[in-house]
């Protein structure tokens, strides 16, 4: 797999994998193409280099890695993981693992010493992913749980 910046491009690829991976999760995601595509150009303003896409001949999963969020919940500049998923077919492979492994990098080549992210309550398989990968809970809002780790 190869990993790349995301570029305006790969606006229809994003919306098509997205709408797969949040398949059965839809509660925690955005449910219009247009607000799909409103998320996407979103993503790409907070920090377009840090918004990557796995490629195996084509895009399979996206990472976006904000290192200009400043936490409401940590209370200074952190890296702020809003998005990860990988198409459903080549879940469980060690795709999710590559992307967030490239945001890691990417967080600390901007001087960053933590990550954090929300993931939905239910989200079991995200949940289990995060905490294998070091992440732990800090908290709650709502039906989101904040999960942080120090990369
Ligand atoms: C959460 C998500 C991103 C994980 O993606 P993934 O590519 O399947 O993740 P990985 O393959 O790196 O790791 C997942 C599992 O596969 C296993 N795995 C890793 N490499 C593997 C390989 N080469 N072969 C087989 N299994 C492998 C891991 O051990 C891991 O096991 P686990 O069930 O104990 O966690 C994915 O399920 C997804 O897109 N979910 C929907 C969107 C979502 O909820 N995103 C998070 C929002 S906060």
């Amino acid at each position: 797999m190869i990993i790349r910046n995301v570029t305006m491009d790969d606006l229809n690829h994003f919306v098509e994998l997205y709408v797969d991976a949040y398949r059965g999760y839809e509660e925690y995601a955005e449910r219009t193409v247009k607000d799909i595509k409103r998320y996407f150009r979103w993503l790409y303003k907070r920090d377009k280099n840090g918004f990557f896409v796995g490629e195996i001949r084509e895009p399979v999963g996206f990472a976006a890695c904000d290192t200009n969020w400043i936490s409401p919940f940590e209370g200074r500049r952190i890296a702020e993981l809003h998005e990860l998923f990988v198409k459903t077919e080549f879940k469980g492979k060690g795709i999710a693992s590559k992307l967030l492994e490239r945001a890691i990098q990417y967080g600390r080549s901007k001087g960053l010493s933590t990550m954090g992210l929300w993931v939905g309550e239910k989200n079991e398989p995200a949940k289990r992913f995060y905490k294998k990968h070091g992440f732990v809970e800090r908290g709650r809002w709502g039906v989101w749980i904040r999960m942080v780790r120090k990369i």
